[in-house]
């Protein structure tokens, strides 16, 4: 079966021609285009790539894998954004943030523009955040009224893309397919879906698969394409971890990121301590398999590390390890 929702990447944008991995680093600008801003539409535009984490199934992994995939992608060069999209706020406390009143997407779901000093610096370096609060909630109501209702993200997030400034947008979106949701995955370039290794996984996914291709067919977002979908919380110890895992790969083959994310109990402390695992515990099980995620996702995207940048030694080869064993357990 072909699946109509699997666009190749090159849907998107392309990166400029860079063998270094870093797509934004426009070097070699010449001295009049570097004085004159704008005009040269010939030049390779700064490429920054939006990226929604959603499922409407609430529990999943997303607010885990947004904050930690963050700080991996950042350990490896890339220059992060988090757009924290949830009213519940979990990712900004995550990066260790508290409720910032006013700082919020409200306003710029509501047409003000994104000032700079709601963009905030996190506890990881190379990682910066538009925090979420309570208010956001009533967006859901009050952007429901406003003209362009689904594509006010995408308008608002435009001119931090112009700059490219980042290397990656990264959107926790709320466990629903409300209207906060739906801005995400309209001003997405690309949907990360986590899926939680457990038995209604597929009913979930096949909701989130068949919305995408609404978006796409109704040309709210012809070019949104799959980044992958992660498969979250797996425990070696059931019997049922793997057969998810098994059924899964059987009806999304070529979609599903080879890292499995194991259920880790560092990974449930972080949050509590206001810090992604890779802080909190550098040499867990759950640091190495983001840090897996995070190198399988650059590369999915085309992309490899920033040069000189280097993965620690013994998350690799830990994240190495359980890669083998979850596969061999759920080939
Ligand atoms: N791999 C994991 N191992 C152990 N605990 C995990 C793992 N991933 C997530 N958790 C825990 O599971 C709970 C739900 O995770 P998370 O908040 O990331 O899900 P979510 O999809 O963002 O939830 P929501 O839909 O409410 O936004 C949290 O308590 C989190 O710490
Ligand atoms: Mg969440």
């Amino acid at each position: 079966m072909t699946d109509p929702l699997v666009e190749p990447q090159e849907a998107s944008p392309p990166p400029p021609a860079s063998d270094e991995g870093d797509p934004v680093l426009a070097t070699n600008v010449p001295e009049e285009a570097a004085a004159e801003p704008a005009p040269d539409t010939t030049a390779p535009a700064p490429y920054t790539r939006v990226v929604a984490i959603a499922n409407q199934k609430g529990g999943v992994g997303k607010t885990t894998t947004v904050v930690n995939l963050s700080a991996c992608l950042a350990d490896l060069g890339q220059r992060v954004l988090v757009v924290d999209l949830d009213p519940q706020a979990n990712t900004t406390s995550g990066l260790g943030l508290g409720r910032q009143p006013g700082k919020s997407l409200y306003r710029a779901l509501l047409g003000e523009p994104i000032a700079a000093e709601n963009i905030l610096d996190t506890v990881v370096p190379g990682v910066s955040l538009i925090p979420s609060e309570l208010d956001l909630a009533g967006a859901e109501i009050d952007v429901a009224r406003a003209d362009n209702y689904l594509h006010r993200l995408r308008d608002a997030l435009a001119p931090l893309r112009a700059t490219g400034d980042y290397d990656f947008i990264l959107i926790d979106c709320p466990p629903s397919l409300g209207i906060l949701t739906m801005n995400a995955l309209t001003a997405a370039d690309s949907l990360l879906v986590p899926i939680q290794c457990e038995y209604y996984a597929l009913e979930g996914l096949s909701v989130i698969h068949r919305l995408m291709q609404q978006l796409r067919d109704g040309g709210a977002n012809p070019n949104l394409a799959l980044a992958g979908i992660v498969m979250t919380m797996y425990d070696a110890r059931t019997k049922l971890g793997g057969e998810v895992v098994r059924e899964v790969n059987r009806h999304f083959a070529g979609q599903i990121f080879d890292t499995v994310i194991p259920r880790n109990v560092r990974l449930s402390e972080a949050p509590s301590y206001g810090k992604p695992v890779t802080q909190y515990d550098p040499h867990s099980a759950g640091t190495a398999a983001y840090r897996r995620l995070a190198e399988e996702f650059l590369s999915k995207q085309g992309l490899s590390r920033a040069p000189g940048v280097r993965a620690p030694k013994r998350a690799r080869r830990l994240a190495i390890f359980r890669l083998t064993v979850i596969s061999k357990e759920g080939a």
